[in-house]
């Protein structure tokens, strides 16, 4: 398995547009699955925003100060995916907005993720070795399983906010 970071955060990415795709296969059918679904994408990006705002981010924007603007553009757009994801996390699926609400999560972060692959990962690839890069791969892994799963959990409240004021 690869340690890679950005080999390990797109692993990620394939598993979320895989979630996505799945509520939209869903988007028609029983309150109770689409429940599930969003349950799972919500998991996901907790885990995922918190890997990259404590390890990725933080790294890349100390070892390539030029990247400091599509960092703290990305930072913010995670801001906005964790204010739909708390909205999200206590809404019932049988609610009007559901559904609205889950596509404009699922807008905002193909966006975002499409700006990381397509922008600045191919960046931060070029600048630094695959040794550094499997460093910073190694540190994910280690944080993972300490990491918050769901966006009402108290540290992920936490370092979301510290994320976008620090
Ligand atoms: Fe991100
Ligand atoms: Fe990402």
């Amino acid at each position: 398995m690869s340690t890679d970071a950005i080999v390990l955060l797109k692993e990620d990415h394939k598993e979320m547009r895989r979630l996505f795709r799945a509520f939209q296969a869903a988007e028609d059918g029983p309150a109770s699955e689409r429940r599930k679904i969003v349950g799972q994408i919500l998991e996901a990006l907790t885990v995922h925003t918190y890997l990259e705002n404590e390890v990725m981010y933080p790294e890349v924007r100390k070892l390539l100060p030029d990247l400091e603007d599509d960092i703290l553009e990305s930072y913010e757009e995670h801001h906005v995916a964790d204010l739909l994801c708390a909205e999200l996390v206590a809404m019932d699926a049988e609610d009007a907005h559901f559904n609205a609400k889950t596509t404009v999560l699922i807008e905002n972060v193909e966006h975002h993720v499409e700006e990381e692959e397509q922008e600045w990962f191919p960046k931060v690839r070029e600048a630094l070795g695959r040794k550094q890069l499997q460093e910073i791969g190694e540190r994910m892994i280690a944080l993972r399983p300490d990491a918050p799963r769901s966006p009402t959990d108290p540290k992920a409240i936490k370092k979301a906010v510290d994320a976008v004021t620090a």
